[in-house]
């Protein structure tokens, strides 16, 4: 039977922590409620403590949404704990997402404390957290630096605290997808009460691998991943919901499955990206403007065949405007009578192939070559073969 991977969206918290991309309350409302159409399990709504604006964001939010659960981050301190749960009161479904780094970069040079110290800490903040809610997650921040041995022991305890999901945050975006998916496996195997909870990756893109990683954690048990929309987030940015979540719809053999309605994707990066004010780069996977474009002849000749052979997804599955077929100087003859034939001439192969020689003159005077260029090419051509 497939198995549900839990999509945790933090658009709201890790992708508005990208400078410049901050939200006023009416614009988190607005994604909110977005996210929830889109089918996703889990809002992380803020960060409440941080500032009254998201504690009051994080307020209207839980009281908006009914359906997905709404999160408020915090660290492991009573207080953040306490102002979390007084925003997510009016929620139907609150979490309360607190933890603690527990690398030795983050035990030593962030805490100066030790192993031991932190563990109880742990222990203390998902006991402090259950007290206001059943839905408890502890992320173990750095959690891709911190040894395995310990980092069992950590999950162990705060499971048996009360946390319900524990995340292992890649905060630094620094495992290869092996080591990742090998340190889930690690934890599934040797946490004895690890099935009283779901564990979750949490992965950042330092090095491009955020969305490899995360597959790679589902792989070796982990049933929830936290992504945003376009892969925003810190630094390098989060692992990118549309890329996971189309993963996992590719490769059904994998046995998993999400609740996303992935004809929601593109117009939904559209607007996060118009309400962040951050462009989406042309070639990113699904939602760049370039994901279904083609521009190479051996493409173009194989596409106008069989999209199959150089599509693996179709454009209305993620709603994207459509396949295009881009004009440049590496285009070849079929695409560039496809194009005639989109704007209503027809030509046969001899006009094309007289056609395709003006065509590569001014494509190699240009980017591209766009549809006012071809009704000029078109019309001159057409005149001077009728006065011949
Ligand atoms: O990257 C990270 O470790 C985080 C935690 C706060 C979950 O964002
Ligand atoms: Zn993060």
């Amino acid at each position: 039977m497939e198995q549900k991977v839990h999509i945790f969206d933090t658009t709201l918290r890790d992708g508005e922590q990208v400078p410049g991309c901050k939200l006023n309350t009416k614009e988190k409302l607005t994604l909110a409620l977005k996210l929830e159409e889109l089918g996703v399990d889990i809002i992380e709504a803020g960060f409440p403590i941080s500032s009254p604006g998201d504690f009051e964001s994080v307020s209207q939010i839980s009281r908006i949404i009914k359906n997905a659960t709404v999160c408020g981050l915090t660290r492991a301190v009573q207080k953040d704990i306490e102002v979390a749960a007084d925003a997510l009161k009016y929620a139907v479904r609150p979490r309360i997402h607190t933890g603690i780094g527990t690398s030795d970069f983050h035990i030593k040079a962030k805490f100066n404390a030790t192993q031991d110290e932190i563990l109880a800490r742990a222990i203390q903040a998902v006991t402090w957290a259950r007290n206001f809610t059943d839905d408890v997650e502890f992320f173990a921040e750095d959690a891709g630096r911190t040894e395995d041995e310990y980092l069992a022991r950590v999950v162990e305890a705060v499971i048996k605290a009360g946390a319900t999901v524990v995340n292992i945050p890649d905060t630094t975006g620094y495992c290869l997808p092996h080591q990742y998916g090998a340190k889930i496996a690690y934890l599934m195997n040797n946490v004895p009460n690890v099935d009283k909870a779901i564990l979750s990756c949490h992965c950042h893109n330092d090095l491009g691998l955020a969305t490899a990683n995360s597959i790679s954690g589902a792989i070796n048990g982990a049933r929830q991943i936290e992504c945003t929309i376009n892969g925003l987030g810190e630094r390098a940015g989060n692992t990118s919901l549309e890329e996971v979540v189309m993963v996992i719809q590719q490769h059904k053999h994998l046995g998993l499955f999400t609740n996303i309605k992935t004809q929601m994707l593109n117009p939904l990066s559209r607007e996060v990206s118009e309400t962040m004010r951050v462009p989406v780069q042309p070639n990113k996977a699904i939602v760049g403007a370039n994901a279904f474009s083609h521009s190479s002849g051996i493409h173009q000749d194989g596409f106008l065949k069989n999209a199959q052979t150089y599509e693996i997804i179709s454009p209305d599955q993620v709603g994207a405007d459509g396949s295009k077929i881009v004009l440049t100087a590496r285009s070849g003859r079929s695409a560039l009578a496809y194009r005639f034939h989109k704007i209503g001439y027809e030509f046969n192969r001899d006009d094309i192939d007289a056609l395709y020689q003006q065509f590569l003159k001014v494509a190699d005077g240009q980017k591209e070559v766009l549809e006012p260029d071809l009704v000029q090419m078109a019309k001159a051509y057409l005149s001077a073969n009728v006065t011949a």
